[in-house]
This record gives C-alpha cells, sequence and structure tokens, in this order.
C-alpha cells in the first residue's frame, strides 16, 4: 500500500452550489495523491481517507480507537446523545437496547406501514400528473418513519412537524458541519430556521414521550421498544432524554437518506429502458398482481441490484471520525484528537473497483461480481460497530414503494434533472409524468 500523506486543501466551504460541486470532483481527484491526504477544513487539519483497506480499518478493525467526529458533534445540540452521535461505552449500551427495534419480526410490521404509505400517495396521483418526485418521496420517507416510530394517534401531531421540520434541520446542521464556527451564529435567516425547527420537533416529540411514559403496551412501533428496553447489565430502562435523544436520532438519520435514495432509482429507471423492462418484468412475476409483502423483498433479486447501484452512485459525500488515542494510519501516526474524513462518495466512484463509475450498471450487483469487491469499497451503510441500524429497514422500504409504484406506473422524466450538493448529490426539480401501465 502507497503511505503519502500528501498536503490537499478542501476550498473554503462556503456554500455555493458550483463550489459544492467541486468539492466532490475534488474528493474525487484526492485519491489520486495517495491513501491518506492532509487536508484543511478552513482552520481544521484533517486527514482524508482515500482508499478501500483504510476505509475499513478506521470503521471496522480499529473502530474502538475513534470517535465520532466534529460533523457530528453540530448536530448534538438537536440529537443529544443518540446513537448517531455517541460512542464508546455509552453508545454500546444503547445500540444493545435500540437493536431489537429493527429485528425481522418488527421490520416485518413496518413493511405493513410502508406498502399503506405508498398506496396513500398513489391514490392523490392521476394518469398525465406532472409529479416533483423528490418531494412526494420525502413526504413518503417522513410518513413511514414517524408511523414506524409512533404508531398511535398521538403520534399525528409529531408525523406533521417532522414533514415540516426535519428536512431545514438535515440540511442546515450538515452546512453548520462543514462550516467554520463563527457561521452558526450569524443572524441569517438559514441560522433562524435551524434553531426554529429544532425547538417545535422538540416540544412535540416531548409530549408525545410524556403521553407514553406510563403505557407499558407494545403498540409494535419503535416507540415501544424503547420504551420497553432494559440495559442488559443493570436491568435499568433509558431515561425520559434517553429515549428522546434515540427518537430525534432516528427521525433524523431515517428519513432524508432514504428519500434520496428512493427519488434516484426512479430517475435511474426512468433513463434506462433495459434497467425499466428487467424491474417491471420481474415485479410482475413475483407479485402477479397482488400487493407486495415482507416475503417478497428477497424474490425481488433484481430490484436489489437496482437498489445496491443507486446506494453505490449517490452515497453519502463524507462520514466523519476523531481519533480517541493515537492510531497508525496507512503509515502515519494521528495523535489522539485527530479528525479523519471518510467519503463512500469517493470510495464508490472508484475506476479501479467500479469501472466507468458514472454509468448506471445493476449488474455491477449479481452475487459473483459483488464478493470480488475489497472491503471497505462499498460502503453506503457505514460499517462495523456504527453500521447504519437502519440499513435492512431501507432496503425494505425501497423494495416496498418501488415495486407498488412500477406495478402501476411508468414515470417519465418531464425535463432534465438538475442536482444540488450538501453531503450527498439531491436531484432539483425532479418534475415526472405519472403514466399507467
Ligand atoms: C438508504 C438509506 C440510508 C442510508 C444510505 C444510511 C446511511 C448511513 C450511514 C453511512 C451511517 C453510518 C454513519 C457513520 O458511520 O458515521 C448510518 C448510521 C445510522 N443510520 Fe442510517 N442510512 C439509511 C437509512 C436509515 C434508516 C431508515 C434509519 C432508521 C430508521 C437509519 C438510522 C441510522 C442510525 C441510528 C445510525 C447510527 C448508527 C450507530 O452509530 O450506531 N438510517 N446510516
Amino acid at each position: 500500500m502507497s503511505v503519502p500523506v500528501a498536503p490537499g486543501r478542501l476550498p473554503f466551504l462556503g456554500h455555493s452550489l458550483p463550489m459544492l460541486r467541486k468539492r466532490f470532483a475534488f474528493t474525487g481527484n484526492l485519491r489520486d495523491q495517495g491513501d491518506l491526504v492532509e487536508v484543511h477544513l478552513g482552520p481544521m487539519r484533517a486527514y482524508f481517507v482515500a482508499s478501500p483497506a483504510l476505509t475499513h480499518q478506521v470503521l471496522v478493525t480499529d473502530a474502538p480507537k475513534f470517535h465520532k467526529g466534529r460533523m457530528y458533534d453540530k448536530f448534538r445540540p438537536f440529537v443529544g446523545n443518540g446513537l448517531a452521535v455517541s460512542s464508546g461505552a455509552f453508545h454500546l449500551r444503547q445500540r444493545r437496547m435500540v437493536q431489537p427495534a429493527f429485528h425481522r419480526d418488527r421490520i416485518a410490521g413496518y413493511a405493513n406501514t410502508m406498502l399503506r404509505a405508498t398506496l396513500d400517495l398513489l391514490d392523490g396521483w392521476r394518469p398525465g400528473d406532472i409529479r416533483q418526485l423528490e418531494a412526494d418521496m420525502q413526504g413518503l420517507a417522513v410518513t413511514i418513519v414517524g408511523e414506524a416510530l409512533f404508531s398511535a394517534e398521538i403520534g399525528r401531531k409529531a408525523i406533521d412537524e417532522s414533514r415540516r421540520s426535519v428536512f431545514v434541520i438535515i440540511r442546515n446542521g450538515i452546512l453548520r458541519a462543514l462550516s467554520p464556527g463563527f457561521v452558526e451564529k450569524l443572524p441569517i435567516p438559514a441560522n433562524r430556521e435551524f434553531d426554529e425547527a429544532i425547538a417545535r420537533m422538540r416540544a412535540i416529540v416531548t409530549e408525545v414521550i410524556e403521553s407514553r411514559r406510563d403505557d407499558d403496551t407494545d403498540h409494535g412501533d419503535l416507540l415501544s421498544t424503547l420504551l420497553r428496553a432494559k440495559d442488559s447489565d443493570t436491568g435499568e430502562p433509558m431515561t425520559g432524554e434517553q429515549v428522546f435523544d434515540e427518537v430525534i436520532t432516528l427521525l433524523t438519520a431515517g428519513i432524508e437518506t432514504t428519500a434520496l435514495a428512493l427519488a434516484w432509482i426512479f430517475h435511474e429507471i426512468a433513463a434506462n429502458p433495459e434497467v425499466e423492462r428487467r424491474v417491471v418484468a420481474e415485479v410482475d412475476e413475483v407479485l402477479a398482481g397482488r400487493a407486495v409483502t415482507i416475503d417478497d423483498v428477497p424474490r425481488l433479486t433484481y430490484l436489489g441490484q437496482v437498489a445496491q447501484e443507486v446506494l453505490r452512485k449517490y452515497p453519502l459525500w463524507l462520514v466523519m471520525r476523531r481519533t480517541a488515542e493515537e492510531v497508525v494510519l496507512g503509515g502515519a501516526v494521528l495523535p489522539a484528537g485527530t479528525e479523519v474524513i471518510l467519503s463512500p462518495h469517493t470510495m464508490h466512484h472508484d475506476p479501479e473497483n467500479f469501472p466507468d463509475p458514472e454509468r448506471f450498471d445493476p449488474d455491477r450487483w449479481t452475487p459473483e461480481r459483488a464478493k470480488r469487491l475489497p472491503k471497505g469499497a462499498f460502503v453506503p451503510f457505514g460499517g462495523g460497530i456504527h453500521q447504519c441500524i437502519g440499513n435492512h429497514f431501507a432496503l425494505t422500504e425501497i423494495a416496498v414503494v418501488v415495486a407498488t409504484v412500477c406495478a402501476r406506473y411508468r414515470l417519465v422524466p418531464d425535463r432534465p434533472v438538475r442536482t444540488k450538493f450538501t453531503n450527498a448529490a439531491y436531484p432539483n426539480d425532479l418534475m415526472m409524468k405519472v403514466v399507467p401501465r
């Protein structure tokens, strides 16, 4: 493995769109400078990891030597010490308590919610409508995670508030995370919107938790699992604050990511007629006209490959870590407290592992080809102890939504899609025409 620690500079994070677009290209160029590249985020020094082997080392083999980094600190005022920002022993304890909420049996229940929410959305579509698909997918993703979290009636207000606030929080939060500290104190509309959205979400989620606190019934939702979970060492349940932090974390982590994958999947299906033909043929064969169930998901194998390819092509741009102790990485000695940047986007666009990386090709994911990939090359859900807890939830959601839509409609692009960038590439104005099949 080559070990140059090359100096690089991430352009100052001023957020103009051309600048952000350049940064995506820039991290791709960093890959050519070595496996580990020293970069500057404004005044801050960090190390950019540019090889699958080092990505795997940070995420998996040396995971206990790292904590979550600077990007996550910025979310702390909102998500407290929820799974996405916590580290070490506390994270492990919480992870064990939250994990049962994502057990296979639970996901089977959420699959019914996913189907119902998709059918509700389709009930509002008329043949010939031009839909703004990213907005539809965001609304759907909020409804699905919201209903999986709070099935009971009291949850409705929280779901409505999430629809209004979650995207404001995520986008402004990511921009803050990538900006110098003074930016978040500026009296600009983005900061005001962020603070107001957080205050509203805190109020409504607290209300829901309070209303359920003394209710020991298992409502089959995520919140029931969190409220009933007991620490395996102490036998203690989570405090109200811990439940709150995990609820907000799931809302934040589980909505935008899945909405994005769903929007891009419809874009790519429409842009690739052969992919569309194969998806539709498989859906028709497996479902034979009935509604999709959880048992169909593993049978929709080609659709599974299409989902993998979307997650490859449109992943998160950055994931960050901070060394908790001295770490030797790619031959460099990083003292405790060093910020380390991983990039699923850079890994997934490496032509060595993904030839012609901009091409959408679900056949990269046949089992024979997929198993030839080196560890660390494909990390849409991260890896190791912090691997996305919602990965099966998300893959089930993608399968249920896409199969249900494709069984009924074709979505035809109404105009070329534009792209905008924060911590991922987002479709902007993905206008698609609804055509009955
Ligand atoms: C396509 C959809 C999704 C993608 C691409 C995605 C991606 C990721 C990635 C890359 C991480 C690791 C971050 C890191 O290592 O710092 C992560 C963690 C996490 N995700 Fe997801 N995610 C998705 C859907 C979901 C869903 C549906 C949920 C919950 C309902 C969820 C909840 C979480 C949580 C709680 C964590 C933190 C896990 C931990 O550190 O223990 N995600 N996700």
